[in-house]
This record gives structure tokens, sequence and C-alpha cells, in this order.
């Protein structure tokens, strides 16, 4: 038997411009960038090497150990405790998440995303992760330009500093 959700529903228009759209592009197979940037990039950065800032301190994705399973289930779930939000519509309350529904979850519940994702979209977003992002060593200028496009200089960097340490950039 389900809820009816509209309130989450609401919740989830925060972020509706098409602009992350742009450059954004991934071959069959890779995932879904597009999803990553929507919904992912502004706590783990551009290049999911994580960092401190807005939603606490991402973990680098590039270092996780995660499989792409257990990935996805962070993305649905969030993290209880973290600032990891949860990005499936229902979680906690129509879906189980971790066997826990609200209830269980006294004040530890983690944070609702404000992009939420569909089904399709979680797995996308968790294979992207996990064949693009895990086990890459430091950004580099091409991972860039995938991200923001050839034409942004937002990649600059990567091309003077290529080959030595990651530079941290905020975007
Ligand atoms: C509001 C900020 C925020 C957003 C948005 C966010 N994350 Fe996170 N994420 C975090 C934080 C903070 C942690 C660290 C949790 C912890 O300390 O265990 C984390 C942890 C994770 C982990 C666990 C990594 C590991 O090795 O244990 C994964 C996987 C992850 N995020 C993937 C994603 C993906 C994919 C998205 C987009 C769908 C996303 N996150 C969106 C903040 C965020």
């Amino acid at each position: 038997m389900r809820k009816t959700m509209l309130p989450v529903v609401l919740a989830g228009l925060a972020l509706a411009s098409p602009a992350w759209a742009q450059g954004a592009r991934t071959a069959a197979g890779e995932g879904d960038l597009a999803v990553f940037k929507k919904a992912c990039s502004g706590c783990h950065k551009w290049h999911g090497g994580g960092g401190g800032g807005y939603g606490g301190d991402a973990l680098s994705l590039r270092k996780t150990q995660l499989d792409k399973e257990q990935i996805a289930e962070v993305v649905r779930c969030g993290r209880p405790g973290t600032g990891m939000p949860y990005h499936l519509r229902g979680a906690y309350d129509s879906v189980k998440c971790y066997d826990s529904l609200k209830a269980d979850m006294a004040g530890n519940m983690p944070p609702e995303t404000a992009v939420f994702l569909r089904p399709a979209e979680i797995d996308a977003v968790a294979t992207y992760v996990a064949t693009q992002l895990k086990g890459k060593g430091d950004p580099t200028f091409e991972e860039c330009t995938a991200f923001f496009g050839t034409t942004s200089r937002a990649c600059d960097v990567y091309r003077k500093k290529e080959g030595s340490d990651a530079p941290t950039v905020s975007h």
C-alpha cells in the first residue's frame, strides 16, 4: 500500500535549470554525467574528489571502496548521521532504507536531497561513479572539459598543472 507523496514531490522542483545538461556527455556503459552534475557535484565537486563545504565533508568518490550497488544504496538512502542526503523519493517513508522507516531513525535521519532522482537515474549515476570516478587519480584536463565543455576557462588550471598535484578549485 502506497501513501501519497505530494509534499516530497514539491521539494524536488528546487533545481530545474537546464543549464547543467550542456556539455555533459557520456557514452553508453559509462553512466550519466548529467545526473552527477545536477545532483552530486555541488558537494563532491566536479571531479568527485569531494572536500569540505556545503553539506559537510563529502568523501572522495575517486577513492571510494564501494561497488556500484553499494554506491546506489548510499545515493538512494543517504548516509545516516552524515551530510550525505537521500535521493530516492519516499525513502524511509514508502520505501525502507537500511531496513528502517523514519520512525525507526530517531534523530539520525540523513538530510533530504534538493534533487530527487528516479531509480533509473540513481542506477546511471552509480554507474558513472563506479566506472568514471572510482580508482582514478588526480583530475585531468580531459575530464574537466568533459564536464565543463571545451570553451570554459574553468579548466585552464588543469591544462597548466597537468601532471602535478590536484589543484583545489571550487565549482
Ligand atoms: C549535500 C551534500 C552532498 C550531496 C548533494 C551528495 N553527497 Fe555524497 N556525500 C556527502 C557527504 C558529506 C558524504 C560523507 C558521508 C560520511 O562521512 O560517511 C558523502 C558520501 C558519499 C558516498 C560514500 C563514499 C564512501 O566511500 O563511503 C557516496 C558513494 C556518495 N556520497 C555519492 C554521492 C552521489 C553519487 C551523489 C549524487 C547523486 C551525492 N553523493 C550527493 C555529501 C553529499
